[in-house]
C-alpha cells in the first residue's frame, strides 16, 4: 500500500507538472495573441529561434523574405514581436523623423563590450536624443563640401590602385583588392594616411575580416540579443575581450594629435572634427568615444564601399551592353586624367548604374505603436522592411523591376524620381541614414570613372560565370578574378565612338 508520504509526493509532482504545463500554454498563447492577425510560418509566432535557425542553416534575408512575402503576403509575422514589411507604403511610418521609432534590439549584438564598457559606435547607438545631440555636434562632416575638401586624399589612394592594376594585369581578386583600396580611402579621410593595405596586399590585424566577422555575429544574433549577451557579453567574456588593431591605431593616432596638434579645429579630416566636436561638448563625446567614433566609420566605410564597387564591375561584365554604353559615356566625357568629382557627378548613366548596384539591407526600428500599411501594430513590436523584395516592386519600380537596367533611373518626371527614389533604401533613410553616402558616391564615382577610362577589364576566365560566392546568411561577396588591360588610344577612340 502506498504510504502517506509517497502519496502527497506523486500529488505536490502531478500539480507541479501541471501548475508548469499551464504557464507554458500561458505563455506561448500570450506570445501568439499578441500579433495574431498578421500571417507568418507557425513556429514564427511563438519563439525568435524560428528566424535565427533560417540564419544559422544559410538563409539569406533576401532569400526568405521573398518567399515569405511570396506565401503570405505584403506584411508577414517573423517572430512573436517581429513584422516584416514589403510595401513602399510602409517607409514613412517606420523611418519618419518625427517622434521617431528607435532601432531594436536588433541591433544590441553589434555592440563592443570590453570590460564592461561599450566601445562607442554610431551604428549601436540605441537613444535617439543621444544620436541626435551627437548629430547636431557634427553637423558639417559628413557633406558634400566637407568631403570635397579632402578629394585629393581620395586621389592618392585611386592612383595606387591604378598602379597596382598596371602593375599585376591578371588574376585580381576584384573584392579583396576595391576593399583593400576603400579602406586605405577611409584611413585617409579618417587620418590623412593610410595603412598601405593596397599596396601590401594585406589586411594588417585582421582589419577588415574582423569587421565583416562582427556583421556576420550580429546577422546570427540579433534575433535574440538576450542569449548573445548571455553567451558573449557576461562579465567573464567581457574580461578577456581585447581592443581590435583598428581600435589599437584609432587610439594611438587620437593620443598623437591630442599631444602634437595646437589646432584641433583647423584639422579637415574625421579624426580632427571629432575631436573639435568632443572638445565643444566633452560630456557628449569624451576622447574615448573619439576612437569609437573613429573605428566605426571606418568599418562602416570601408567593406561596404569595395563590396558595392566590386559588385557594379562585375555586373557591369554581366551585362556587355551596358558595360559599353557606360564606357562610351566616360571616354567620351574628356575627363581629367585623375576624374574630379565635378566632372562625373553629372554622368547620367554611372550615377544610374551606382543607384541600382546598392546591396538590399534590414535595419530595424521598434514601433512606438502605429499603423503601419493598414495593420495595427503595437508599441514595442520590431518592424522592417524587406528591401530585397521592395527593389523588385514592379508598382515602384515598372515591369522587370528584378532585371540590371541602369536606363530605368533615366529620363524620370520629377514625381517618377521622387517615388522611386523614396523606395531606394540602400543607404537606409529617415533619421538613421547612412552618414557616409555622399563620401560613397563621391568615391565610387571617382574610382569607377578612372577604372573604366584607364582599362579594358575583362575576367580572367572566359568561362566564369560572374556569380557572387554566398556564404551563409550575409550579402553575397564579389570577389570574381578579373584582368586590367591598358586602354590604347585606337581602343580609347573605338570605345567613346
Ligand atoms: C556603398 C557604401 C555604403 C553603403 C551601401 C552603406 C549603407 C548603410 C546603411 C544601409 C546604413 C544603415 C544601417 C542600419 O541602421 O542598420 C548605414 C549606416 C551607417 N553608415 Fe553607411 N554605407 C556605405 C558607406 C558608408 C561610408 C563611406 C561611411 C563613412 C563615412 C558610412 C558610415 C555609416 C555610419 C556611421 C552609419 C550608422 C549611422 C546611424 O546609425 O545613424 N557608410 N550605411
Amino acid at each position: 500500500m502506498m504510504q502517506i508520504g509517497d502519496l502527497i509526493w506523486s500529488h505536490s509532482l502531478a500539480f507541479t507538472a501541471s501548475a508548469l504545463s499551464l504557464l507554458t500554454v500561458t505563455f506561448f498563447l500570450k506570445r501568439y495573441v499578441r500579433l495574431r492577425h498578421p500571417p507568418g510560418p507557425f513556429f514564427a509566432a511563438f519563439t525568435d529561434f524560428w528566424f535565427a535557425y533560417k540564419f544559422w542553416t544559410g538563409t539569406t534575408f533576401a532569400r526568405l523574405t521573398t518567399d515569405l512575402h511570396h506565401k503570405y503576403g505584403p506584411v508577414v509575422r517573423l517572430g512573436p514581436n517581429r513584422l516584416i514589411f514589403s510595401k513602399a507604403s510602409a517607409i514613412p511610418v517606420i523611418y519618419r523623423t518625427t517622434d521617431v521609432m528607435p532601432k531594436s534590439s536588433f541591433y544590441l549584438p553589434i555592440r563592443v563590450m570590453i570590460r564592461g564598457r561599450e566601445v562607442t559606435s554610431f551604428v549601436s547607438i540605441l537613444d535617439e536624443k543621444r544620436m541626435s545631440a551627437v548629430k547636431r555636434l557634427l553637423l558639417g562632416t559628413f557633406t558634400m563640401n566637407s568631403f570635397l575638401r579632402q578629394e585629393s586624399e581620395l586621389d592618392h589612394t585611386i592612383s595606387s590602385l591604378v598602379r597596382y592594376l598596371e602593375d599585376t594585369k591578371t588574376d585580381i581578386a576584384i573584392g579583396t583588392t576595391l576593399g583593400y583600396w576603400a579602406f586605405d580611402s577611409i584611413s585617409r579621410i579618417a587620418f590623412t594616411e593610410d595603412q598601405a593595405f593596397l599596396s601590401q596586399q594585406q589586411d594588417f590585424g585582421n582589419t577588415i575580416g574582423g569587421a565583416s566577422e562582427r556583421i556576420t555575429h550580429w546577422h546570427y544574433w540579433g534575433a535574440i540579443p538576450t542569449l548573445e549577451w548571455l553567451l558573449f557579453k557576461n562579465p567573464i567574456m567581457q574580461r578577456t575581450g581585447n581592443s581590435s588593431m583598428l581600435g589599437a591605431l584609432a587610439a594611438q593616432r587620437l593620443q598623437k594629435r591630442l599631444r602634437g596638434e595646437k589646432d584641433l579645429e583647423s584639422q579637415l579630416d574625421l579624426l580632427g572634427k571629432y575631436l573639435a566636436a568632443s572638445r565643444r561638448a566633452p560630456e557628449l563625446i569624451n576622447t574615448t568615444d573619439v576612437g569609437g567614433f573613429l573605428v566605426s566609420t571606418m568599418h562602416a566605410g570601408s567593406e561596404t564601399i569595395g563590396q558595392v564597387t566590386a559588385g557594379i564591375l562585375v555586373t557591369l561584365l554581366q551585362h556587355s551592353e551596358k558595360m559599353a554604353k557606360l564606357e562610351k559615356e566616360i571616354l567620351s566625357a574628356s575627363l581629367s586624367d585623375m576624374p574630379q568629382f565635378s566632372e562625373v557627378n553629372s554622368l547620367p548613366y554611372l550615377d544610374s548604374v551606382i543607384q541600382l548596384a546598392r546591396p538590399s539591407w534590414k535595419g530595424r526600428s521598434q514601433s512606438l505603436g502605429a499603423t503601419i500599411d493598414g495593420v495595427w501594430v503595437p508599441g514595442g513590436t520590431n518592424v522592417s522592411v524587406s528591401t530585397a523584395v521592395l527593389n523588385r516592386d514592379a508598382d515602384v519600380f515598372g515591369p522587370v523591376a528584378e532585371k540590371f537596367i541602369p536606363e530605368r533611373w533615366i529620363g524620370l518626371s520629377e514625381e517618377q524620381f521622387r517615388q522611386m527614389d523614396h523606395a531606394e533604401l540602400g543607404f537606409s533613410t529617415g533619421r538613421r541614414i547612412c552618414i557616409g553616402r555622399i563620401l560613397a558616391m563621391i568615391e565610387m564615382k571617382k574610382a569607377l570613372a578612372r577604372l573604366i577610362k584607364t582599362f579594358k577589364i575583362a575576367p580572367t576566365d572566359p568561362s566564369d560565370n560572374l556569380q557572387p560566392i554566398v556564404h551563409g546568411p550575409i550579402r553575397p561577396c564579389y570577389n570574381t578574378r578579373l584582368d586590367f588591360v591598358r586602354r590604347e588610344k585606337e581602343d580609347v577612340e573605338k570605345a567613346a565612338a
